[in-house]
């Protein structure tokens, strides 16, 4: 008889935005009369850029002929597309980066979910609390995280770091060493940031003591404050200790399109061995590349029409996170990020726990955020809300949430 991988089977519940979206077509379909705002799950709502769909068709046309067709893409992704990442996203800041360092895939949430095949079962990881719910339960998945206790909302075998207002939403080097240390910066769920000389800190920890740090950027094009670092390879001695996920998703709106990428220096090493030629020889047997219509698109995020109008996208998006955040600490509420990132971390009133409060928003104001309990026990009396919507649903979601 099979066996099946019964590391599932301790996963507590559902995937934190299955259950959220759950619950809100539970009360769609109870209350039908109802317009209810998702400030949710962080998804883009402006379309595509024209520079990209002007690389999409003709990229679809070139498909249309034999001369021009492509057929599998390289593995590791297109060189034309790898190159231009190399020069824009790390050459021009100035960061020891080449384009075979980068594995082209269909998102940062594949890669991070699938990293951890690269590692031994044995080691320990490391993560934010809150965290992005993926890092967690994927080293669930693998047997990683020991067991689940329903208690403290916690995994025997993981390492917590509170990022709470005490630590101001940035994580402490633990006490016990980890082998693998999760990062996200700007931060999902809290909307938080360090600086480069705090992540600096982490880069010479993790040199120090043998950890590799899986550092997930996929909010850098959000970040507007100088002192903020765009890739951990700002970083002096990062090539020895880092791997870096990147997204189209946030930055260009891919999240149906689905892109992103991967860096893994050569120089990062356990003994002999590198973590590229591992991740070259996962990449090369359990994917065939991202689509080349994709690649194409990607790549025209790069061209200067490109920029600008993403740029303008982002400047959107953060004009919704300003008025979230203005709006909600005009209404008295304690709150958090919105700055470098499209989230906003609020504190829930009156001690509410972060699920009531998600209930009592939804039903009260028809808006839908996300319990920041659902990220991690330190994110319980926290709520985030995305800047992800359009202007005019956030600017009526702040109304509703004032007259609440
Ligand atoms: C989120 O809402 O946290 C994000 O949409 C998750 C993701 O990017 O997968």
């Amino acid at each position: 008889m099979f066996k099946i991988n019964d590391n599932y089977l301790k996963l507590p519940g559902s995937y934190l935005f299955s259950t959220v979206a759950k619950k809100a077509a539970a009360f769609t379909a109870a209350n039908p009369d109802k317009k209810v705002i998702k400030l949710s799950i962080g998804d883009v709502t402006q379309p595509l850029a024209p520079a990209i769909i002007d690389a999409l068709h003709k990229s679809v046309d070139e498909m249309a002929h034999a001369e021009t067709f492509h057929g599998y893409a390289p593995d590791l992704g297109y060189e034309f597309l790898r190159s231009t990442i190399a020069e824009n996203d790390y050459k021009s800041r100035g960061c020891d980066i080449s384009a075979d360092e980068i594995f082209v895939s269909d998102g940062a949430k594949s890669d991070s979910g699938n990293i951890g095949d690269i590692f031994s079962v044995d080691n320990k990881i490391a993560v934010c609390d809150p965290v992005y719910p993926v890092y967690v339960d994927t080293n669930a998945m693998s047997g990683r995280t020991g067991d689940y206790l329903v208690d403290q909302q916690k995994w025997s075998n993981v390492i917590y770091m509170p990022c709470t207002e005490a630590t101001n939403f940035a994580p402490e080097i633990p006490k016990e060493t980890p082998d693998i240390i999760y990062l996200c910066f700007p931060n999902n769920p809290t909307g938080s940031t360090i600086t480069k000389s705090q992540l600096q800190e982490w880069v010479d920890y993790a040199n120090k003591v043998g950890a590799v740090i899986i550092y997930d950027a996929a909010y850098e094009a959000y970040i507007s404050e100088d002192d903020v670092p765009h890739s951990i390879y700002e970083c002096e001695g990062a090539r020895t200790c880092a791997i870096e996920l990147r997204s189209f998703s946030k930055n260009a709106g891919f999240t149906g399109l689905r892109l992103g990428f991967t860096v893994i220096p050569r120089d990062l090493k356990s003994g002999e061995t590198t973590l590229h030629s591992l991740w070259a020889r996962r990449h090369g047997t359990k994917f065939n590349g991202a689509p080349y219509i994709v690649q194409r698109a990607g790549e025209a995020v790069y061209s200067e029409a490109g920029k600008n109008q993403t740029k303008e996208q982002i400047a959107y998006y953060m004009k919704n996170a300003k008025v979230i955040k203005e709006g909600l600490k005009e209404a008295g509420y304690s709150v958090s990020g919105g700055v470098n990132a499209p989230y906003i971390w609020l504190k829930t009133p009156d001690n509410m726990s972060s699920w009531d409060f998600f209930d009592y928003l939804l039903e009260k104001a028809n808006v839908l955020g996300t319990p920041g309990s659902g990220f991690g026990p330190s994110g319980e009396g926290y709520f985030r809300l995305t800047a992800f919507g359009s202007y005019e649903n956030t600017v009526e979601a702040i109304e509703r949430i004032k007259r609440m």
